[in-house]
């Protein structure tokens, strides 16, 4: 299935620049229909390396959406663009259907995206209520809250079903790589994420840990919260993606929900960039 691909079907004044806004000034509803993010034609080179070629895509809101392709394919550039850490070299980026320009981590912030990299970036020394709270601590009369903030990040946890470390004052070094995985996207559910990004959440875990985080990546989007997720694993892909999308040596090319597809036609798309197999009873997939 084709994604819509109307370049140029928006006027001007619904473009809008990050920066000078308040955060939430981009939060009004989304017109009908609008996805909560859309890439439009967008491109991103480095040197003479065109990491991204003119990549379309849709994140339907409340969804989540699975983004595969092959080492090297471009994935991590994508996901870098849309968190700010790049800025794409062409092509617009749309947020619940208006222009937005994400030109470092704060304004992705400011929109309510969250990106949860492999590395996770929490501390070990910390515990698990220091480490959701890391640079947004709540402060009391100029003291650190700790009461307020044990009740707000075991609320949080309980809220996500994650319930298995044994003491929410155990330091993250303690976690397993699930459990740590948990705690950085229950970070980014407090941050209150409209989209949370996870780079690849469960290559280093085992099959327990990968049920629990994949439960978790559900979880969120019965909260309403959108969800981008990386991933090689068709397995995880199958289990919880509502939408595919595959890129293929800088190119997206096909994408659609996933029901669309089948572990061969994914594979197909992953490995050489097309399929002449469709899954059964659907449309053809190749995407712009
Ligand atoms: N900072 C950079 N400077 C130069 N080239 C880069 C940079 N980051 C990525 N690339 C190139 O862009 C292309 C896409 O890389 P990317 O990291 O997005 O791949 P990926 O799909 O995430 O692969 P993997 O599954 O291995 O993580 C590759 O050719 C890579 O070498
Ligand atoms: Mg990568």
């Amino acid at each position: 299935m084709t994604e819509p691909t109307d370049e140029g079907a928006r006027p001007a004044s619904a473009d809008r620049a990050l920066g000078g806004d308040p955060p939430g000034s981009q939060e009004g509803q989304a017109p009908t229909g609008a996805p909560l993010l859309e890439l439009r034609n967008v491109d991103k080179n480095f040197g003479p390396v065109q990491a991204l070629q003119g990549i379309n895509l849709i994140i339907p809101e409340g969804q989540v959406t699975a983004l595969a392709g092959d080492n090297g394919a471009g994935k991590s550039v994508l996901i870098k663009t849309v968190s700010g850490i790049w800025s794409p070299d062409g092509g617009a980026v749309f947020w619940r259907g208006q222009r937005v320009h994400i030109r470092t981590p704060k304004d992705a912030a400011a929109l309510g995206i969250t990106t949860v990299y492999q590395d996770l970036a929490l501390c070990d020394n910390l515990d698990i209520v220091q480490n959701m709270f890391l640079g947004h601590e709540d402060l009391h009369l100029g003291m650190l809250n700790e009461i307020e903030m044990e009740l707000t990040a075991r609320r949080t946890l309980e809220s996500l079903a994650m319930t298995t470390a044994r003491q929410i004052r155990q330091p993250v070094a303690s976690l397993s790589g699930g459990q740590r995985q948990s705690v950085a996207v229950a970070k980014a559910v407090m941050a209150n994420s409209k989209l949370v990004i996870l780079d690849e959440p469960t290559a280093a875990l085992g099959v327990t840990q990968t049920a629990m985080v994949l439960s978790l990546v559900k979880k969120l989007t019965s909260q309403g919260v959108t969800v981008l997720m990386i991933s090689h694993n068709l397995n995880d892909i199958f289990q919880v993606a509502d939408h595919l999308a595959i890129v293929h040596l800088g190119h997206l090319v096909a994408s659609g929900p996933a029901s669309n597809f089948n572990r061969q036609t994914a594979v197909d798309y992953m490995t050489t960039g097309r399929s002449n197999r469709e899954a059964a009873g659907s449309p053809a997939l190749a995407a712009s």
